[in-house]
C-alpha cells in the first residue's frame, strides 16, 4: 500500500524583518547575511500570534475543503510549546471546529519531531488504511538579540494530510537514522530564547547527515544519483548547501560541482530565504518550495529528505512525487502569504520581540491592531490562554 503526503498547506506571520535593516543596526556587512548565511528576510510573529494561531491558519484551508474527512488524529509537532501539559493541538482542534471524536497529542525532539510525527502518522494509516491523519508542524525560531543566531530567526507552520494512496508524495519504508546526546542547541523550560553552540551545531548536523545516510544506503536500493532533488531541514539557506556538498563528496563525487548542488537543492530554498528558520516546519516548507517552484514536471521523481533535530536526532528518508501532484498545489495562496507581509522597522521588530505573555495570573488583553490571520491569541486570564477567531 502506498502511504505518504496527500496535501500540504503553509502559513507564516504577516510581518517580516529585512536582513539589511538588521545588518545596518548591527553594523555588519549585509552580504554576510545574504551571502554568508543566505537569509534575506525573517518572518516575525506579531503580538497575539503564537504556534497555535500559526497552526490553525495553516490548517484552515483543509477545513474549508473536504480534506479532513476521515481524519480523527491530529499530531502536533513543535519545540515552541505553550504549555508543559496540554497539547497545542487541542486549541487548534477547537479553533477549527473539528469533531469531538478526535485524538490529539504533541511531539518534541527539536526540529526532528515533525518527521517523528510523519512516521507515527504513516504507521496509523497502515493500521487504519481508510483513515487520514492531520499532521501540523508549527514553530517560532527565537534567539537572543545581538547573538549570531538572530539572523536565522523565523516563524511558520505547515499542515499536512497523511493518507493511503497520497496525491503528492509516496514515502519509502526504508530510512536511516542516528541519535547522539549533544548540547548543540537547546532551550531550558525557563527561557524563551534558544541557546546554541552555533558552529558546533552545523558540524553536528553534517555528522548526523552522513551517519543517517550510511544506514539508509546500507538498506535501500536507492543510490545518491537516483534522487533528482534533496529536501533538507533548513535552519538557514547556506546550511543545506554545506550539507549537500558534504553528502556529494561522501558519495565519491570530487571535486563537488557547484552546478550539481544547485540542481539538487536550489528550488527547495526559495521560501526559507524570506521566512527564516521554522524548526519543525522547515523541511516541509523546503518540499513545498520545490514542488511549487520547479520548472520541471517532478512526477515520478525520487526525492531525498534529511531531518535534523538538535540534541540530536536525524533521519534520512526518501519518497516519490506522484504524477498529477500539480493539481494539489496552492502556489498562488502561499505566494500571497509571503508577498503580502509588511516589513518592520528595527524599532517595531524589537517591540514584537519583547512582547511577552504576562505570567502574573491577571487579566490581560492583547492589542487587536496586528494582523494574525483568521485567529488570534486575544489575551490571558488566570494563566489560561484565550483564543478567538478574527
Ligand atoms: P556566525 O558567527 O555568524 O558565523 O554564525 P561566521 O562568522 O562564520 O559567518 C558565517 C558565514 O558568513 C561564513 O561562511 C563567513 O565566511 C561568511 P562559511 O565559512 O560558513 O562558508 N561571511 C560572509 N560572506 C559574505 N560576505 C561577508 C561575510 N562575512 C562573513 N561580508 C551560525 C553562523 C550559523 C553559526 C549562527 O547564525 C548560528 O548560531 N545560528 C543558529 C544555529 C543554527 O542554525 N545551526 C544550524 C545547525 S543546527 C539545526 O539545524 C537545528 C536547529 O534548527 C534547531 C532545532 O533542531 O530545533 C537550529
Amino acid at each position: 500500500m502506498k502511504i505518504g503526503i496527500d496535501q500540504i498547506s503553509f502559513y507564516t506571520s504577516s510581518y517580516f524583518l529585512d536582513m539589511k535593516v538588521l545588518a545596518r543596526e548591527r553594523q555588519i556587512d549585509s552580504k554576510k547575511y545574504s551571502v554568508g548565511i543566505g537569509q534575506h528576510q525573517a518572518s516575525v510573529p506579531a503580538p497575539g500570534e503564537d504556534t497555535v494561531t500559526l497552526a490553525a491558519n495553516a490548517a484552515m484551508p483543509f477545513v474549508e475543503s473536504d480534506a479532513l474527512a476521515n481524519t480523527d488524529w491530529l499530531i502536533f509537532a513543535t519545540e515552541t510549546g505553550i504549555d508543559q501539559s496540554k497539547s497545542a493541538g487541542v486549541y487548534v482542534h477547537d479553533l477549527l471546529d473539528l469533531p469531538p471524536n478526535y485524538r490529539i497529542f504533541e511531539c518534541k525532539q527539536a526540529c526532528y519531531s515533525s518527521i517523528a510525527g510523519l512516521q507515527i502518522a504513516m504507521g496509523l494509516v497502515e493500521r487504519f488504511p481508510e483513515k487520514k491523519v492531520l499532521l501540523i508542524a508549527s514553530d517560532i525560531a527565537r534567539y537572543g538579540i545581538r547573538t549570531p543566531g538572530e539572523v536565522t530567526q523565523g516563524c511558520g507552520a505547515v499542515a499536512l494530510v497523511i493518507s493511503a494512496n497520497p496525491r503528492m508524495i509516496t514515502m519509502d519504508k526504508e530510512s536511516g537514522f542516528f541519535t547522539q546526546n549533544t548540547m548543540d542547541f537547546w532551550r531550558p523550560n525557563y527561557r524563551r530564547e534558544a541557546l546554541v553552540d552555533g558552529k558546533a551545531s552545523t558540524r553536528q548536523y553534517i555528522h548526523t547527515l552522513i551517519e543517517s545516510w550510511k544506514q539508509y544506503a546500507s538498506i535501500s536500493k536507492n543510490t545518491f544519483n537516483d534522487f533528482s532533488h534533496y529536501c533538507y531541514h533548513l535552519p538557514f539557506t547556506k546550511m543545506a548547501e554545506k550539507a549537500h556538498t558534504h553528502l556529494t563528496r561522501f558519495n565519491g563525487i570530487t571535486p563537488v560541482p557547484t552546478g550539481l548542488v544547485k540542481i539538487h537543492i536550489e528550488d527547495t530554498l526559495h521560501y526559507v530565504r524570506t521566512v527564516g528558520n521554522t524548526y519543525t516546519a522547515a523541511i516541509f516548507i523546503g518540499l513545498l518550495s520545490l514542488l511549487e517552484n520547479s520548472s520541471k514536471d517532478l512526477g515520478n521523481r525520487k526525492l531525498g529528505f534529511f531531518s535534523y533535530g538538535s540534541g540530536c536526532v536525524g533521519e534520512f528518508l526518501s519518497g516519490t512525487v506522484e504524477p498529477g501532484y500539480e493539481q494539489m498545489l496552492t502556489k498562488q495562496r502561499h505566494k500571497a502569504i509571503i508577498d503580502n507581509r509588511s516589513g518592520l522597522s528595527y524599532e517595531d521588530y524589537e517591540y514584537f520581540y519583547h512582547f511577552a505573555v504576562p505570567q502574573d495570573g491577571g487579566r490581560h488583553c492583547f492589542p487587536k491592531k496586528y494582523n494574525t490571520g483568521k485567529f488570534r491569541l486575544a489575551g490571558i486570564e488566570k494563566h489560561k490562554r484565550i483564543y478567538e477567531k478574527v
